[in-house]
């Protein structure tokens, strides 16, 4: 989904590393294979992207869940701005914990200015939807140049009205 926003980057003349299970497949940037899921398998491929390139003045992170290690860590190594990118359901009016409990990732962390983008859906006539892919890419693209502490791609309001819901 965020491929479209890798093009983007790499045209943007700086250095660009990419951390995925098939990072390396990439022809953009320097790719660096991990699974986010194993602590030490990620801490390695962000110490070879950091001693590659430095550490990075822009991430932007999407993780399935919090509750690893890796967002704290990709977060340790900022010197800049972190986009967390996040799920719909973070957004949840009924659920007005999940944002700060994301955040928490860079407490204590002055060096990471954390901006969180929540995937939201689209309404149109007959219902609603979720994004695609080049939605999602030029939604975080946008956050990344307005610089919000908090950007909602679309709408999760109201959430009855979300697709399914
Ligand atoms: N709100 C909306 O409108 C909307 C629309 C579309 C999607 N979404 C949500 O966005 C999420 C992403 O969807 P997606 O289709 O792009 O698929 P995805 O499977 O989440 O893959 C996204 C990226 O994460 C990497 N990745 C996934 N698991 C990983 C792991 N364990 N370790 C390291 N990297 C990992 C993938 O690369 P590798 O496979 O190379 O690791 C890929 O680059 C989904 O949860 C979907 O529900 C929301």
């Amino acid at each position: 989904m965020l491929s479209g926003l890798v093009e983007a980057l790499a045209g943007d003349g700086g250095r660009l590393s990419l951390l995925s299970r098939r990072a390396s497949s990439s022809t953009v940037g320097d790719g660096f294979d991990c699974d986010y899921r194993d602590d030490a398998g990620f801490a390695a491929a962000l110490g070879a992207a950091v001693a590659k390139s430095g550490p990075p003045d822009l991430a932007v992170a999407w993780f399935h869940t919090l509750k690893i290690a890796a967002p704290r860590m990709l977060a340790q190594a900022v010197r800049g701005r972190m986009i967390q990118v996040l799920g719909s359901a973070m957004g949840d009016p009924a659920h007005p914990d999940r944002l700060a409990r994301a955040a928490a990732i860079a407490d204590g962390l002055p060096d990471c200015a954390l901006r969180q983008v929540v995937l939201g859906f689209r309404m149109e006539t007959g219902g609603s939807r979720w994004h695609t892919g080049a939605e999602i890419s030029a939604g975080v693209l946008e956050a990344i140049a307005a610089d919000r502490p908090l950007t909602v791609v679309g709408q999760i309001a109201p959430w009855s009205a979300k697709p399914g819901g």
